[in-house]
């Protein structure tokens, strides 16, 4: 198996390949699953003025961070957002403004600011370094109109600025994304522009704290604990507003997708930092700093959620399709994390077909098992 540490190899890149992201993401209901989850989180926040402050640790594609705010939207309809997306990849970014639209019409008073910038700079959206802060590019953008066509045709208009500002190289060292350049940009309503004043971020003036930070599938699955707490988990915790909570998502394995790896591969073990190791790891980490930080009521054990594959009834009593199968076993491997390397040797031959087939008739379907668990600041 290729070690995506191996400095004498091409480093392992598993997110690179958005179509298994895109085709995982469409035919499977996760992301919805994991908005349910955030929407589980709402009755617990108190946001104080003047805005609730959402921060979304990697928007992906957009769909939770989207289906998330048209639960808030619901919650708190007359209180002013101020959403922070962190995204690197500059499709992601395109598929989650193209979310967006709607979400300015029905909730006008809502400042989206999307970033490609680190962890650990993007909450506060100020860079860690003299040097990068000078470099930082930063776009106010004020939507005129009132309809969602309106919207989206102005923020349409800002792709070729964006494919400038969200270049990335690749690190030597683990093989990620970096930027070229810290960037910013600000949407809100021009028509609420007053309204919003003190909620719109300024560049350089960024002291921000969020009422609810969601950490869905933030990192690699292999990473050791110890890089998932001190690069994500703890500066996102440091983030959190008095009353906030973090609601962090991550796979299981404990799931008919990992028998489906196991026929293949028997020694895969991808998920070896189960919650509760991670709450571990992470206390500490925050003791001193932050005192106030509180965690999911029994660190023992983590919330349990299940999604699935979306099959048609027919077809799994009558006769399970290629295209099934494919999708099928695109999940099973993208969940686990598998190495484009081994995923394409293992699709030379048909044993991959038959054990994604002879899974989903034993068990009438293909479901996942996830986790999540919350870390919240006292008030
Ligand atoms: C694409 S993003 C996640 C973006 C967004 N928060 C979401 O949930 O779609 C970054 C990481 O998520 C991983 N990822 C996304 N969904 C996953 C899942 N269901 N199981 C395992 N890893 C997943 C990717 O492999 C990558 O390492």
């Amino acid at each position: 198996m290729s070690d995506e540490f191996d400095s004498t190899q091409r480093p392992f890149r598993f997110f690179d390949n958005r179509e298994k992201y895109l085709m995982f993401v469409t035919t499977c209901g996760e992301k919805w699953a994991i908005a349910e989850q955030v929407g589980s989180e709402i009755a617990n926040i108190s946001p104080r003025p003047p805005a609730l402050n959402l921060f979304d640790a990697g928007t992906g594609d957009g769909t939770v961070l989207a289906s998330s705010l048209r639960r808030l939207h619901e919650a708190f309809p007359h209180v002013p957002f101020l959403v922070v997306g962190k995204e690197i990849s500059l499709e992601d970014l395109r598929l989650t403004l193209e979310k967006l639209p709607d979400r300015f019409a029905e909730h006008p008073q809502m400042v989206v600011v999307m970033t490609n910038m680190h962890y650990s700079e993007a909450p506060r959206l100020c860079p860690n370094t003299k040097a990068k802060q000078a470099a930082l590019n930063w776009r106010d953008c004020a939507l005129d109109g009132s309809t969602s066509h309106e919207f989206e045709t102005q923020i349409n208009a800002l792709r070729p600025l964006l494919r400038d500002w969200w270049q990335v190289r690749t690190s030597d060292k683990t093989g990620n994304p970096l930027y070229e350049q810290p960037s910013v940009l600000v949407l809100y309503r021009a028509d609420q522009k007053f309204v919003l004043d003190a909620v719109i971020p300024r560049r350089g003036a960024c002291d921000l704290d969020y009422d609810l930070i969601i950490a869905a599938q933030p990192y690699r699955a292999r990473h050791p604990v110890e890089i998932k707490v001190r690069t994500v988990l703890a500066p996102l915790a440091a983030a959190l507003a008095p009353g906030g909570r973090m609601i962090t998502i991550q796979a299981t394995g404990q799931d008919p997708g990992m028998e489906i790896i196991r026929a293949v591969w028997p020694g895969e073990q991808p998920f070896q930092t189960p919650g509760p190791m991670l709450l571990e790891a992470l206390m500490p980490c925050l003791a001193e700093s932050f005192p106030d930080r509180r965690y999911s009521a029994d660190t023992q054990r983590t919330n349990l959620f299940r999604y699935g594959l979306h099959v048609m009834p027919t077809e799994i009593r009558e006769h399970i399709g290629t295209s099934t199968l494919l999708a099928a076993w695109n999940a099973a491997v993208y969940v686990a994390q598998i190495d484009d390397r081994q995923v394409t040797a293992a699709m030379t031959g048909s044993a991959y077909l038959d054990a994604t087939a002879e899974v989903l008739a034993r068990h009438g379907g293909l479901w996942f098992i996830d986790e999540s668990f919350v870390v919240s600041r006292q008030t």
